[in-house]
């Protein structure tokens, strides 16, 4: 198959990307600042010769947002809002404008459209949007009304030639320099993989490996449409979390580390405590009615061969 992945040059693209050129696709992204033969550029915004990719292939997968990880300043929120909005945008009309239209259109989406609760776990069908918990601070409504943004921009857009998925995505877990798993483990190194204002906030995650075969499975499966929650059937507690980290590369204590503390270390870290406190427990409702097997539903082991495959690298 002929797959486009706008924004395909994150920590997720390099995931798929990766995947999907071994199994044979031909695979293009496209990026605002293109470095190799087979990036293609875009702006995000704006029509262009970048929509004949699109034109004639079998899929689209858009991940193009800026990074969430970042201070929330009034300029970098509006940036997180428009880069999400106008790329789908961009993506849905060149879908509609296309002669040979491709036959699925997979647009991220996020887990942290979900509230921040502890009591039950959200799925695609029962579970409750995020924005008006009284237990959260008013600004994590912000993070929900740009993931429901992005999503109404797909599914707006006027495609009928054309099945539609938003992927409400949990934490992508990879052994690859640089993303979520290196950040956390690094942190666990350090002795600071402790729970965190107390740790009782749910983590939501999925292995990389099962996170590409979902993404498989949703491109051959053309039942399936909407919303669809890509976690791992587990999500746990921060605290339990971090010690299975800890056990999987060995690291016998780690600080725990209060709400105040955090606050520092994320402004010193120029990111966001949002992305820490909010209880994100979410489980992959359609995926598993739809008969999918995730290959790592447990974090202890998913942790385990993560450390195992970033330590074959030799690089730590
Ligand atoms: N990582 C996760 O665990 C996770 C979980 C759930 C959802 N997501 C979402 O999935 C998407 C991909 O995640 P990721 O971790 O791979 O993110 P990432 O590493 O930040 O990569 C996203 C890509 O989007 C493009 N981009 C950045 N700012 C943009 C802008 N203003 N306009 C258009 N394109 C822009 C960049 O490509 P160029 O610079 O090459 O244009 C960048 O490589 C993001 O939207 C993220 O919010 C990620």
């Amino acid at each position: 198959m002929k797959i486009v992945i706008p924004g395909g040059t994150g920590q997720v693209g390099i995931v798929l990307k990766r995947a999907l050129c071994a199994a044979g696709h031909d695979v293009v992204v496209l990026s605002r600042r293109p470095r190799r033969q087979d990036e293609v550029h875009w702006d995000g915004v704006t029509p262009g010769p970048w929509a004949e990719e699109i034109d004639g292939s079998d899929v689209v997968v858009n991940l193009a947002g800026r990074s969430v990880n970042c201070r929330y300043t009034p300029a970098n929120l509006r940036e997180m809002m428009d880069s999400r909005v106008h790329s789908t945008r961009a993506v849905g009309e060149a879908i509609a404008a296309a002669a040979r239209p491709p036959r699925v259109w997979l647009q991220m989406s996020t887990a942290t459209v979900y509230a921040h609760r502890y009591d039950a776990p959200n799925d695609e069908t029962t579970g409750v949007i995020g924005g008006t918990e009284p237990d959260a601070p008013g600004y994590w409504a912000y993070s929900v009304d740009i993931a429901k943004a992005w999503e109404r921009e797909q599914e707006t857009a006027n495609t009928p030639h054309t099945r539609k998925v938003a992927l409400r995505a949990a934490m992508v877990m990879s052994p690859d320099r640089g993303g979520v798993f290196d950040v956390l483990l690094r942190l666990a190194r350090l002795g600071l993989g402790g729970p965190v204002a107390g740790g009782a906030q749910y983590v939501s995650w999925i292995h990389d490996q099962d996170f590409v075969r979902a993404v498989e499975f949703l491109i051959a499966r053309d039942d399936i449409t909407g919303p669809v929650n890509l976690a791992a059937p587990a999500p746990l507690p921060h605290r339990d979390f971090m010690r299975a980290l800890r056990r999987a590369w060995g690291v016998p204590v780690g600080l725990p580390a209060t709400r105040w503390m955090a606050e520092t270390g994320a402004f010193v870290l120029r990111s966001d405590t949002e992305l820490l406190l909010k209880s994100r427990r979410v489980v992959p409702g359609h995926l598993l009615d739809a008969g999918f097997t995730f290959g790592r539903p447990d974090w202890p082991a998913a942790a385990d061969d993560l450390v195992r495959r970033l330590r074959s690298t030799g690089t730590r």
